[in-house]
């Protein structure tokens, strides 16, 4: 039983969108619509764009409507009365101009900056998600795609979770396949104390998997060996279990090191996890006829695709692809999740495709026609590349220590900040630690927001310049607020705000936006939205304060506020992206 949201919940598209529906199905009893609400460049601040869509449905069965515009007419006309309009005008063919109400934008910012922002978060149509990022491969390679995706995916479920959906947070790790019979036989001939030694003593686990690797290609007696030691592995034996389990904790301390500097949060549930659903899920599948055979292997046909999905290789063993499948069940039957999301570099997509496909085949995932949800997403980036425009990668001799390249962004935003704090003599002003933090803040920030704000499907050059202006914006609105001297906690509850100066109107409109943002964020998987989002804010406030005196004007209380409320969403917006704001630069 769907619940009907609380008036004043969700975008204000949102909330206009429930007055369409109740004018429409005044207006227009016998058809269904989906109500068309988008904001308005031009001739008002929002606009309903229904009439003519209707008009293509009811002309010619008897309708008393003449044209277009005359359904326009009836929509406006039938709006229930509410404090959100201040007037509608129609245009054209029925374009149905709406006008928002000063007095009502000015009291929701103030609502807001009373109630906290949390009442300004978006209504998505699903209560749980799962979304599946980071994933990087046991004892192989962390490598700047899995950065990239740890930093996507943190991103989505941050905003998933800000609209008060569960949001599953999942590392599927590479923890299973047949590598492991090489790492384990390797790590019992070098270290035949294996089970004493800590993570220290095997050093890096990727100099230690290629030597591994080296000795498998090179010596046929241990490639036998390392053959058994992933059926023993498989079939359970005890001694082999420990050591893969000692491998996994390894990797894991290393990942955490950049999960921890990122302020990340995941929990891990890796390939072998799903292990033991595989025969169970592919049994499913060919009993509803999905699979067969082909040159040794088993297999799923999927139209349009010239190859099959292969989910049991010629030698027997499971794969990437039977993993997922496995999962994906797991997901949608055991944690009931609405939305799957996965995140990773857009090279798999292929992959992701074919495997939802045979999804949808075996009916786990409803004709999306008739039902919207469960449904499953990729959400794929681009490569990174380096500054000489190639792939940005890994050489297989090099390790690229995702740690260091953190250091390396703080210690560079540290020395810019240092140089630019002695250029103007304002170093005196600041503690050790508040110039740690910064650095910190603004060095893995610009990090993150260098990925987070291209649009995602696009490459991009990996680049320490590109800077954060909108660090600087909010960290200027709070100087503000700091030299006006003023207690801006008991201003908002004694003050008021106005939007009489066309500068305080748009910069107020755009404030509460808000919501609609994240939204489209979310519905379109897309976090460079918040990001051009945060950069419009700061350029309105930037005109806003350019024309409109703050401090010592007659209006100084009203502006205080909606400075206030300025730096409230900025904060919010770098809440969602995983930025630490700065409060001072
Ligand atoms: N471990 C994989 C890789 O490094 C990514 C896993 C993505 N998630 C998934 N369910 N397939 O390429």
């Amino acid at each position: 039983q769907e619940q009907e949201p609380a008036v004043g919940a969700g975008s204000v598209k949102q909330q206009l969108s429930r007055l369409v529906i109740s004018s429409l199905r005044a207006t227009v009893p016998e058809v269904e619509v989906e109500p068309m609400v988008e904001v308005s460049a031009k001739f008002a601040d929002y606009q309903c764009n229904n009439a003519m869509g209707l008009w293509s449905k009811i002309k010619g069965s008897g309708t008393s409507f003449k044209n277009p515009n005359a359904i326009g007419q009836a929509i406006a006309k039938n709006l229930p009365s509410s404090d959100i309009i201040e007037s509608t005008s129609v245009a054209g063919p029925g374009f149905v101009n709406i006008t928002l109400s000063n007095r009502w934008v000015a009291k929701k910012i103030q609502d807001m900056l009373v109630n906290g922002i949390n009442t300004w978060a978006p209504i998505l149509p699903v209560k749980r998600a799962v979304i599946d990022f980071s994933s990087p491969n046991i004892a192989k390679e962390m490598h700047v795609g899995h950065l990239r995706s740890t930093i996507i995916g943190d991103t989505l479920a941050r905003m998933f979770e800000f609209s008060n959906v569960n949001v599953l947070r999942r590392n599927h790790v590479g923890d299973w396949g047949t590598q492991f019979g090489m790492l384990i036989e390797y790590l019992f001939e070098k270290f035949p104390n294996w089970q004493e030694i800590g993570s220290q003593a095997i050093g890096d686990l990727q100099i230690f998997y290629k030597a591994s690797k080296h000795r498998f290609d090179n010596d046929q007696e241990f490639k036998e060996r390392a053959q058994q030691g992933v059926v023993r592995l498989q079939g359970g034996e005890e001694k082999y279990r420990e050591a893969w389990k000692k491998i996994c904790d390894i990797s894991r301390s290393e990942f955490d090191l950049v999960y921890k500097r990122l302020n990340v949060e995941l929990e891990e549930m890796g390939e072998s996890f799903y292990n033991p659903y595989i025969p169970q899920v592919l049994a499913e599948l060919s009993s509803k006829g999905l699979i067969q055979e082909s040159e040794g292997a088993q297999v799923i046909f999927i139209e349009g695709y010239q190859i099959p999905l292969i989910v049991v290789k010629r030698d027997g063993g499971f794969n990437y692809a039977s993993t997922d499948l496995a999962a994906l069940w797991y997901r949608l039957n055991v944690e009931k999740a609405e939305w799957i999301i996965y995140v990773t570099d857009v090279g798999q997509q292929q992959h992701f495709e074919m495997f939802f496909n045979a999804a949808k085949m075996a009916g786990w995932l409803p004709d999306p026609k008739e039902k919207k949800y469960p449904k499953t997403s990729h959400v794929g980036f681009g490569l990174v590349l380096g500054s000489d425009g190639k792939r940005f990668r890994t050489r297989s001799t090099e390790v690229v220590r995702l740690v260091e390249l953190l250091d390396e962004a703080k210690s560079r935003s540290k020395s810019e900040l240092l140089q630019r704090l002695t250029e103007n003599g304002k170093i005196v002003d600041w503690t050790d630690e508040e110039l740690e933090q910064t650095s910190e803040a603004v060095g893995y920030g610009a990090v993150k927001y260098a990925d987070l704000k291209n649009n995602r499907l696009t490459n991009y050059t990996f680049s320490f310049e590109q800077m954060l202006s909108d660090k600087y914006a909010h960290a200027r609105i709070c100087s503000i607020i700091r030299k006006s001297n003023k207690d801006v906690e008991e201003l908002k509850m004694s003050g008021a705000i106005s939007l009489d100066h066309p500068d305080e109107r748009v910069l107020g409109l755009y404030l509460i936006r808000f919501a609609e943002v994240v939204e489209e964020a979310c519905t379109n998987l897309l976090p460079n939205v918040v990001c051009e989002y945060l950069y419009n804010l700061s350029e309105m406030f930037t005109k806003f304060y350019t024309n409109c005196q703050v401090v010592g004007s007659p209006e100084e209380t009203s502006r205080l506020l909606l400075c206030q409320a300025t730096a409230v969403v900025m904060r919010q917006c770098f809440q969602l992206l995983g930025i630490t704001p700065v409060y001072k630069l």
